[in-house]
């Protein structure tokens, strides 16, 4: 059996919950668990929270079937609400919670149930330009809304764009303008992501909206366990000697006669091909760095400074991210984000839970 696996770890999903529960304990947690939480497994994530998330988040009426089908009761929202008109009746029979972003989606419901207790999160563009209804037009948009659906309730919900930048100038002005055009309409309302929960506490309001943050997979929640470990083994040990270039385009070519791991992971397995040479795995106790090019079945690390080397073998196990190298710091490496990373572990990885 290939040795390149994902270990998913529970204590640790209940671990960072705890940890965001306690920067805003007197809010409800939507606990965000769209496309397969986060590349975790939506199985894993929901049953792993289930006794401690007030709801689920989704991307659509797919998963929150899933959820169902695994017998939860919590409410589940539907952050990008519905897709067409048929998934109106569906949503109604899984009495899910939905975004409503466009008009188009309200005439769905109009024309599913007028008469039916909808429950809906209008979603107000507060400046990230990207789905939602001009903040600054909600009192038009509220009148017309209960025009349409008299017994829906009305909830209110943005999204933050700058919430985890170092610099960021924009957050405080999407709350302001979240302020003002909820008041006083709104039941209930959502705005924070896991980067707005730590850093924004005016953004908390009724319902959090935590994602990357359960996942253990941002450096701005100190003490965040690693839900994640992405694991293989060391399958070959070759020597190369000064000048030697190695992997695909010989890149990489050794400065001095060098000892290399082959590890069994690759871009066939979602380790990015990009990862730039220098990216820590570990391995024997230490890091060592990545080598050459990440190809598609293996990548190459080299150990000539590692204080164990003579003792590694095939069959030694790597750790390519989770609790010793951060996810967040090989997205750094290959320039993308820890978000994508642990979405693109592809099927042929085996799944251990703990
Ligand atoms: C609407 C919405 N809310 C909440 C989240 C969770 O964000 P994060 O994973 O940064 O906590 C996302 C994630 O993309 C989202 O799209």
């Amino acid at each position: 059996m290939r040795p390149c696996k994902i270990r998913l770890s529970r204590a640790a999903l209940q671990h960072n919950f705890a940890l965001i529960k306690a920067y805003a304990p007197q809010c409800r947690i939507w606990a965000v668990v769209k496309a397969n939480a986060y590349g975790h497994g939506l199985r894993f994530a929901a049953e792993t929270l289930a006794d401690r998330a007030d709801g689920f988040a989704v991307a659509c009426v797919e998963e929150a079937e899933s959820l169902r089908a695994l017998g939860l009761a919590q409410p589940i929202l539907l952050l990008e609400g519905l897709f067409s008109p048929q998934e109106a009746q569906t949503a109604r029979s899984l009495q899910l919670e939905l975004v409503i972003h466009r008009y188009e989606q309200l005439q769905w419901l109009v024309e599913c149930d007028a008469d039916y207790p909808w429950r809906l999160w209008v979603k107000l563009d507060t400046g990230m330009h990207r789905l939602g209804f001009a903040w600054s037009d909600s009192k038009v948009l509220i009148q017309r809304l209960r025009k349409l659906l008299p017994r829906a309730q009305v909830h209110a919900l943005s999204h933050l764009a700058c919430a985890d930048e170092e610099n960021d100038r924009f957050t405080p002005i999407q709350i302001e303008r979240f302020e003002r055009a909820t008041v006083p309409w709104a039941a209930q309302r959502s705005l924070a992501n896991t980067a707005g929960l730590i850093r924004y506490p005016n953004s908390h309001y009724d319902w959090v909206r935590p994602g990357i943050g359960l996942y253990g997979a941002t450096d701005l929640l100190r003490q965040r366990q690693a839900v994640m470990h992405f694991l293989s083994e060391v399958i070959a040990i070759k020597q190369v000697g000064a000048g030697e270039g190695v992997g695909y385009g010989l890149d990489w070519v050794a400065g001095r006669p060098s000892i290399l791991a082959v590890v069994a992971a690759g871009y066939g397995d979602g380790y990015p091909r990009h990862t730039a040479s220098g990216t820590p795995v570990w391995l024997a106790g230490a890091t060592a760095p990545i080598v050459g090019r990440v190809s598609m079945d293996m990548l190459c690390v080299d150990i000539t400074d590692h204080p164990a080397r003579d003792g590694i073998q095939p069959g030694e196990s790597v750790e390519l991210w989770g609790d010793q190298v951060s996810v967040t710091l090989v997205a750094q490496q290959a320039g993308t984000i820890a978000y994508e990373l642990l979405c693109a572990i592809t099927e042929r990885v085996h799944r251990e839970e703990s």
